[in-house]
């Protein structure tokens, strides 16, 4: 199994006392799958992305890939792992480093995480990138508010792909633009999980795009999982509540 995340639980401590941000949470991710996490805000989606992605600092449970558990890695291994997942975040602008170009952001991954020494090849993997994910050479010297939401966020796309992931972790990551430029990305990254073989867990509160994205798709509310099905099943023949009032919620043409 590529990823394992088995009963994490995560509490914040606030002023209110304890927040239990997941519950019991359990979730696999097998190599060329495509995982969702579909719930309303603050049901606890990027908490588990992010114990995944080593930003919480405390939970139970246990988080295997390729079938470690990777509180167990040495430091070489952690240093792997981070390459192999990737994030994508929900605020391509934000995300992104203002005051770099669009060529130093993919190049300074190349040449500080991959080790990639020489400038010529670095340039070209660089161009070879932003064609990737459709973005055109004149790109390369322009700063991230220089250019539109859909185009930061194939950057952030670009910067993912740079180091070769296994795994992408997208959590909401075309909630902040518009409409038509969401279809354009999440064509864009269903392609490339073909081209590269790559594996996703998906997070959005929006269940045509989880379904779009996502073969199986886990329903959070309040921190826990309350239903799993696919993407037909979950949209035809909804078992909770909450979940049926999520089909309703999707807009009809
Ligand atoms: N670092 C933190 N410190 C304290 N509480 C947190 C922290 N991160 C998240 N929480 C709380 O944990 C709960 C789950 O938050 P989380 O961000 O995982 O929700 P979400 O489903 O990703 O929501 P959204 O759709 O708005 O991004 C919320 O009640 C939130 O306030
Ligand atoms: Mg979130």
């Amino acid at each position: 199994m590529l990823l394992e995340i088995e009963n994490i639980s995560v509490q914040y401590k606030n002023i209110d006392g304890n927040n239990i941000a997941a519950k019991d949470v359990s979730i696999t991710v097998e190599k060329g799958q495509s995982i969702g996490l579909l719930g309303e805000s603050g049901s606890g989606k990027s908490t588990v992305a992010n114990a995944v992605l080593g930003f919480v600092p405390y939970f139970q449970g246990k988080i295997s890939f390729n079938d470690v558990d990777i509180s167990t890695f040495c430091k070489k291994d952690r240093k792997l792992f981070c390459q192999a997942v990737q994030p994508i975040f929900q605020d391509p602008f934000n995300s992104l480093n203002s005051s770099m170009r669009v060529e130093q952001v993919i190049s300074e991954v190349l040449r500080v995480i991959k080790g990639i020494k020489d400038k010529k090849e670095v340039s070209n993997r660089v161009i070879d990138l932003l064609e990737t994910v459709g973005l055109a050479e004149d790109c390369l010297k322009k700063y991230p508010h220089e250019l539109s939401g859909g185009q930061c966020q194939r950057v952030g796309i670009a910067r993912a792909l740079a180091v070769e992931p296994k795994l992408i972790i997208a959590d909401e990551p075309v909630s902040a633009l518009d409409v038509s430029v969401q279809a354009q990305i999440l064509n864009l990254l269903k392609d490339l999980q073909k081209r590269f073989d790559l594996s996703f867990l998906f997070i959005a509160h929006d269940l045509a795009v989880v379904q779009y994205m996502c073969e199986t798709i886990h329903v959070m509310k309040d921190g826990e999982i309350i239903e799993t099905g696919d993407a037909f099943s979950l949209l035809n023949n909804p078992q909770q509540n909450y979940t049926k009032q999520l089909v309703n919620a999707i807009p009809t043409l």
